[in-house]
Protein backbone atom coordinates (compact mmCIF):
# COMPACT_ATOMS: atom_id res chain seq x y z
CA UNK A 1 0.00 0.00 0.00
CA UNK A 2 1.75 3.20 -1.19
CA UNK A 3 -0.90 5.35 -1.28
CA UNK A 4 -4.50 5.70 -0.16
CA UNK A 5 -6.57 6.82 -2.89
CA UNK A 6 -9.76 4.52 -2.61
CA UNK A 7 -11.11 2.14 -0.20
CA UNK A 8 -11.97 -0.51 -3.35
CA UNK A 9 -7.74 -0.69 -4.13
CA UNK A 10 -7.46 -1.91 -0.20
CA UNK A 11 -8.04 -5.60 1.05
CA UNK A 12 -10.58 -6.25 3.12
CA UNK A 13 -7.68 -6.98 6.22
CA UNK A 14 -5.67 -3.58 5.29
CA UNK A 15 -8.65 -2.42 5.85
CA UNK A 16 -8.93 -4.03 9.49
CA UNK A 17 -4.98 -3.23 10.20
CA UNK A 18 -6.05 0.70 9.83
CA UNK A 19 -9.25 0.40 12.14
CA UNK A 20 -7.11 -1.60 14.53
CA UNK A 21 -4.01 1.15 14.70
CA UNK A 22 -6.58 3.87 14.32
CA UNK A 23 -8.54 2.26 17.67
CA UNK A 24 -4.58 1.75 19.34
CA UNK A 25 -3.57 5.45 18.43
CA UNK A 26 -6.92 6.51 19.74
CA UNK A 27 -6.57 4.38 23.23
CA UNK A 28 -2.73 5.85 23.65
CA UNK A 29 -3.75 9.15 23.51
CA UNK A 30 -6.45 8.90 26.01
CA UNK A 31 -4.29 6.66 28.34
CA UNK A 32 -1.41 10.14 27.20
CA UNK A 33 1.10 7.51 25.74
CA UNK A 34 3.13 9.68 23.24
CA UNK A 35 3.57 8.02 19.95
CA UNK A 36 6.10 9.90 17.86
CA UNK A 37 6.18 7.18 14.72
CA UNK A 38 6.85 10.09 12.37
CA UNK A 39 9.44 11.98 14.16
CA UNK A 40 10.97 14.54 11.33
CA UNK A 41 8.51 13.42 8.84
CA UNK A 42 6.88 16.28 6.75
CA UNK A 43 3.43 15.93 5.34
CA UNK A 44 2.48 18.87 2.77
CA UNK A 45 -1.49 19.19 2.67
CA UNK A 46 -2.98 20.51 -0.54
CA UNK A 47 -6.27 22.08 -0.51
CA UNK A 48 -7.77 23.61 -3.72
CA UNK A 49 -11.75 22.97 -1.68
CA UNK A 50 -12.47 24.29 1.45
CA UNK A 51 -12.36 22.17 4.96
CA UNK A 52 -12.67 22.01 8.74
CA UNK A 53 -12.53 18.69 10.00
CA UNK A 54 -10.01 17.83 6.99
CA UNK A 55 -7.23 20.34 7.77
CA UNK A 56 -7.33 20.25 11.09
CA UNK A 57 -7.21 16.42 11.94
CA UNK A 58 -4.44 16.12 9.35
CA UNK A 59 -2.80 18.86 11.17
CA UNK A 60 -2.90 17.79 14.93
CA UNK A 61 -2.77 14.21 13.98
CA UNK A 62 0.32 14.64 12.00
CA UNK A 63 1.64 16.88 15.32
CA UNK A 64 0.89 14.04 17.21
CA UNK A 65 2.93 11.67 15.83
CA UNK A 66 5.53 13.69 16.09
CA UNK A 67 5.79 15.43 12.08
CA UNK A 68 5.15 18.69 10.60
CA UNK A 69 1.92 19.13 8.75
CA UNK A 70 2.16 22.03 6.43
CA UNK A 71 -0.62 23.46 4.84
CA UNK A 72 -0.28 24.63 0.97
CA UNK A 73 -3.72 26.57 -0.26
CA UNK A 74 -4.11 26.06 -4.14
CA UNK A 75 -4.25 29.75 -3.77
CA UNK A 76 -1.06 30.33 -3.27
CA UNK A 77 1.24 27.50 -4.66
CA UNK A 78 1.71 27.15 -8.14
CA UNK A 79 -1.02 24.90 -9.07
CA UNK A 80 -2.97 26.74 -8.86
CA UNK A 81 -1.38 29.42 -11.64
CA UNK A 82 -1.71 26.05 -13.82
CA UNK A 83 1.97 24.32 -12.97
CA UNK A 84 1.34 20.60 -13.73
CA UNK A 85 0.40 17.70 -11.49
CA UNK A 86 3.58 15.86 -12.55
CA UNK A 87 6.28 19.34 -11.99
CA UNK A 88 4.32 19.76 -8.69
CA UNK A 89 4.60 15.91 -7.57
CA UNK A 90 8.16 16.25 -8.41
CA UNK A 91 9.31 19.16 -6.84
CA UNK A 92 7.38 17.60 -3.37
CA UNK A 93 8.69 14.54 -3.23
CA UNK A 94 12.36 16.84 -2.88
CA UNK A 95 10.95 18.00 0.72
CA UNK A 96 7.67 16.18 1.74
CA UNK A 97 7.61 12.59 3.15
CA UNK A 98 3.62 12.52 2.45
CA UNK A 99 1.47 14.42 0.26
CA UNK A 100 -2.61 15.24 1.63
CA UNK A 101 -4.71 16.52 -1.16
CA UNK A 102 -8.39 17.76 -1.37
CA UNK A 103 -9.24 18.90 -4.83
CA UNK A 104 -12.05 18.24 -7.58
CA UNK A 105 -10.82 15.75 -10.24
CA UNK A 106 -10.34 12.15 -9.25
CA UNK A 107 -8.12 11.36 -11.73
CA UNK A 108 -5.77 14.79 -10.85
CA UNK A 109 -5.10 12.59 -7.34
CA UNK A 110 -4.58 9.19 -9.37
CA UNK A 111 -1.99 11.45 -11.10
CA UNK A 112 -0.26 12.98 -8.32
CA UNK A 113 0.18 9.35 -7.00
CA UNK A 114 1.24 8.23 -10.15
CA UNK A 115 4.15 10.32 -10.38
CA UNK A 116 5.27 10.70 -6.83
CA UNK A 117 7.43 8.74 -5.46
CA UNK A 118 6.14 9.65 -2.05
CA UNK A 119 2.83 8.47 -0.59
CA UNK A 120 -0.66 10.55 -1.80
CA UNK A 121 -3.46 10.21 0.66
CA UNK A 122 -7.14 11.54 -0.50
CA UNK A 123 -8.65 13.79 1.44
CA UNK A 124 -11.81 13.87 -0.65
CA UNK A 125 -12.48 14.34 -4.40
CA UNK A 126 -15.42 14.73 -6.40
CA UNK A 127 -15.87 10.85 -6.94
CA UNK A 128 -14.50 9.75 -3.24
CA UNK A 129 -13.68 10.73 0.24
CA UNK A 130 -11.64 7.58 2.11
CA UNK A 131 -10.75 9.42 4.79
CA UNK A 132 -14.00 9.87 6.22
CA UNK A 133 -14.91 6.40 5.70
CA UNK A 134 -12.41 4.68 7.97
CA UNK A 135 -13.74 6.75 10.55
CA UNK A 136 -17.41 6.44 10.13
CA UNK A 137 -16.54 2.43 10.41
CA UNK A 138 -14.54 2.84 13.63
CA UNK A 139 -17.06 4.51 14.43
CA UNK A 140 -19.75 2.11 14.10
CA UNK A 141 -17.72 -0.30 15.89
CA UNK A 142 -16.96 1.44 18.88
CA UNK A 143 -20.95 2.09 19.12
CA UNK A 144 -22.24 -1.45 17.94
CA UNK A 145 -19.11 -3.84 18.95
CA UNK A 146 -19.00 -5.12 15.70
CA UNK A 147 -18.73 -4.39 12.39
CA UNK A 148 -19.77 -7.79 10.43
CA UNK A 149 -23.42 -8.30 9.71
CA UNK A 150 -24.07 -5.01 10.54
CA UNK A 151 -26.65 -3.52 8.16
CA UNK A 152 -25.64 0.51 6.62
CA UNK A 153 -28.24 2.80 4.85
CA UNK A 154 -26.93 5.77 2.75
CA UNK A 155 -29.95 8.08 1.81
CA UNK A 156 -29.37 11.21 -0.45
CA UNK A 157 -27.29 11.79 -3.07
CA UNK A 158 -25.20 9.65 -5.15
CA UNK A 159 -22.05 11.39 -4.60
CA UNK A 160 -18.37 10.71 -2.77
CA UNK A 161 -19.82 9.66 0.35
CA UNK A 162 -22.16 6.95 -1.37
CA UNK A 163 -19.41 5.66 -3.47
CA UNK A 164 -16.57 5.04 -0.70
CA UNK A 165 -19.68 4.08 1.70
CA UNK A 166 -19.99 1.38 -0.88
CA UNK A 167 -16.47 0.44 -0.98
CA UNK A 168 -15.75 0.75 2.56
CA UNK A 169 -18.53 -1.75 4.02
CA UNK A 170 -17.55 -4.35 1.42
CA UNK A 171 -14.65 -4.65 2.44
CA UNK A 172 -15.10 -4.67 6.46
CA UNK A 173 -18.22 -7.30 5.82
CA UNK A 174 -20.87 -4.77 5.99
CA UNK A 175 -24.27 -4.89 4.36
CA UNK A 176 -25.34 -1.93 2.38
CA UNK A 177 -28.53 -0.11 1.03
CA UNK A 178 -28.48 3.23 -1.06
CA UNK A 179 -31.18 5.04 -1.68
CA UNK A 180 -30.90 7.71 -3.88
CA UNK A 181 -33.25 9.84 -6.45
CA UNK A 182 -33.45 9.38 -10.21
CA UNK A 183 -30.88 11.75 -11.82
CA UNK A 184 -28.50 11.08 -8.97
CA UNK A 185 -27.37 7.82 -8.62
CA UNK A 186 -24.04 6.68 -7.79
CA UNK A 187 -21.20 6.47 -10.82
CA UNK A 188 -21.66 2.98 -12.88
CA UNK A 189 -18.40 2.67 -12.78
CA UNK A 190 -18.01 2.98 -8.75
CA UNK A 191 -21.24 0.78 -8.67
CA UNK A 192 -19.75 -2.03 -10.53
CA UNK A 193 -16.56 -2.02 -8.65
CA UNK A 194 -18.85 -2.34 -5.57
CA UNK A 195 -20.70 -5.11 -6.72
CA UNK A 196 -17.40 -7.33 -7.75
CA UNK A 197 -16.16 -6.07 -3.72
CA UNK A 198 -19.61 -7.20 -2.30
CA UNK A 199 -19.33 -10.81 -4.08
CA UNK A 200 -15.84 -11.12 -2.84
CA UNK A 201 -17.08 -10.39 0.81
CA UNK A 202 -20.36 -12.02 0.48
CA UNK A 203 -22.56 -9.39 1.83
CA UNK A 204 -25.28 -7.63 -0.08
CA UNK A 205 -25.62 -4.04 -1.59
CA UNK A 206 -28.77 -2.69 -2.28
CA UNK A 207 -29.71 -0.10 -4.83
CA UNK A 208 -32.65 1.81 -4.79
CA UNK A 209 -34.89 5.03 -5.16
CA UNK A 210 -36.61 3.67 -1.94
CA UNK A 211 -35.58 5.60 1.13
CA UNK A 212 -37.76 3.25 3.10
CA UNK A 213 -36.46 0.29 1.91
CA UNK A 214 -33.27 1.40 2.20
CA UNK A 215 -33.69 2.23 5.65
CA UNK A 216 -35.59 -0.76 7.01
CA UNK A 217 -33.77 -2.36 9.95
CA UNK A 218 -30.61 -0.60 9.29
CA UNK A 219 -27.83 -0.20 12.33
CA UNK A 220 -26.59 2.60 10.80
CA UNK A 221 -28.09 5.55 9.14
CA UNK A 222 -26.27 8.22 6.98
CA UNK A 223 -27.31 10.90 4.86
CA UNK A 224 -24.84 13.97 3.43
CA UNK A 225 -25.12 17.41 1.82
CA UNK A 226 -27.69 17.87 -1.65
CA UNK A 227 -25.30 20.30 -2.62
CA UNK A 228 -21.24 19.12 -2.71
CA UNK A 229 -18.70 21.33 -2.79
CA UNK A 230 -18.65 22.59 -6.41
CA UNK A 231 -22.31 22.15 -7.08
CA UNK A 232 -23.46 25.22 -5.57
CA UNK A 233 -25.06 26.85 -8.74
CA UNK A 234 -27.41 23.63 -9.24
CA UNK A 235 -28.66 24.34 -5.40
CA UNK A 236 -32.12 25.23 -5.89
CA UNK A 237 -32.73 22.19 -8.24
CA UNK A 238 -31.13 20.26 -6.21
CA UNK A 239 -33.33 20.89 -3.18
CA UNK A 240 -36.18 19.70 -5.82
CA UNK A 241 -34.45 16.63 -6.73
CA UNK A 242 -34.06 15.47 -2.77
CA UNK A 243 -37.50 15.88 -2.32
CA UNK A 244 -38.91 12.83 0.14
CA UNK A 245 -35.25 12.36 0.89
CA UNK A 246 -34.72 14.10 3.96
CA UNK A 247 -33.92 11.90 7.21
CA UNK A 248 -36.25 12.81 9.42
CA UNK A 249 -37.78 10.87 12.54
CA UNK A 250 -40.40 9.05 10.65
CA UNK A 251 -38.05 7.89 8.38
CA UNK A 252 -35.33 7.11 10.90
CA UNK A 253 -37.67 5.24 12.88
CA UNK A 254 -37.63 2.36 10.23
CA UNK A 255 -34.03 2.06 11.12
CA UNK A 256 -33.24 -0.71 14.05
CA UNK A 257 -34.76 0.73 17.69
CA UNK A 258 -31.05 0.98 18.26
CA UNK A 259 -29.77 2.97 15.21
CA UNK A 260 -26.81 5.21 15.15
CA UNK A 261 -26.95 8.53 12.69
CA UNK A 262 -24.52 9.31 11.35
CA UNK A 263 -23.38 12.95 8.97
CA UNK A 264 -19.51 13.15 7.47
CA UNK A 265 -20.60 16.75 8.30
CA UNK A 266 -21.02 20.26 7.56
CA UNK A 267 -24.55 19.69 7.75
CA UNK A 268 -27.75 21.72 6.66
CA UNK A 269 -30.74 21.16 8.89
CA UNK A 270 -34.16 20.96 7.86
CA UNK A 271 -32.87 19.78 4.16
CA UNK A 272 -31.03 16.38 4.41
CA UNK A 273 -31.84 15.98 8.00
CA UNK A 274 -34.01 17.51 10.50
CA UNK A 275 -32.72 18.86 14.14
CA UNK A 276 -35.05 15.98 16.04
CA UNK A 277 -32.51 13.64 14.39
CA UNK A 278 -29.34 15.26 13.91
CA UNK A 279 -28.96 16.72 17.15
CA UNK A 280 -31.43 13.50 18.89
CA UNK A 281 -29.83 10.78 21.32
CA UNK A 282 -29.10 8.52 18.40
CA UNK A 283 -26.37 10.84 16.34
CA UNK A 284 -22.71 9.72 16.91
CA UNK A 285 -21.74 12.71 14.32
CA UNK A 286 -19.17 14.30 16.76
CA UNK A 287 -17.60 11.35 17.40
CA UNK A 288 -16.95 10.09 13.94
CA UNK A 289 -15.49 13.88 13.51
CA UNK A 290 -13.17 13.03 16.34
CA UNK A 291 -12.30 9.44 14.51
CA UNK A 292 -11.45 11.52 11.51
CA UNK A 293 -8.04 12.54 13.82
CA UNK A 294 -7.22 8.92 15.09
CA UNK A 295 -8.23 7.19 11.62
CA UNK A 296 -5.66 9.44 9.76
CA UNK A 297 -2.93 8.58 12.25
CA UNK A 298 -3.26 5.03 10.91
CA UNK A 299 -2.88 6.02 7.44
CA UNK A 300 -0.34 8.09 7.54
CA UNK A 301 1.34 6.21 10.44
CA UNK A 302 0.96 2.71 7.92
CA UNK A 303 1.98 5.07 4.79
CA UNK A 304 4.88 7.16 6.25
CA UNK A 305 6.30 5.05 9.22
N1 LIG B 1 -16.29 15.77 6.65
C1 LIG B 1 -15.31 16.56 6.15
O1 LIG B 1 -14.48 16.14 5.33
O2 LIG B 1 -15.33 17.84 6.63
P1 LIG B 1 -14.49 19.08 6.12
O3 LIG B 1 -15.01 19.44 4.74
O4 LIG B 1 -14.75 20.16 7.13
O5 LIG B 1 -13.04 18.70 6.06
N1 LIG C 1 -20.24 15.49 -0.35
C1 LIG C 1 -19.62 16.57 0.39
C2 LIG C 1 -18.78 16.03 1.50
C3 LIG C 1 -18.14 17.07 2.38
C4 LIG C 1 -17.24 16.50 3.43
C5 LIG C 1 -18.82 17.44 -0.55
O1 LIG C 1 -18.12 16.89 -1.41
O2 LIG C 1 -18.89 18.66 -0.44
Amino acid sequence: MKDLISLHDLTADEVQDLLKLALRLKAELKAGIPHPILKGKTLGMIFTKSSTRTRVSFEVGMTQLGGYPLFLSSNDIQLGRGETIHDTAKVLERYLDGIMIRTYAHSDVIELAKEASIPVINALTDLLHPCQVLADLMTAYEHKGRLEGLKFAYIGDGNNMAHSIMYGCAKAGLDCAIATPSGHHCDAEVVDNAKADFKASGKTLLLTEDPVEAIKDADVVYTDTWVSMGQEKEKEERIKAFDGYCVDLKLFKNAKDDAVFMHCLPAYRGFEVTEDVIDGPQSVIFDEAENRLHAQKAVMATLMG
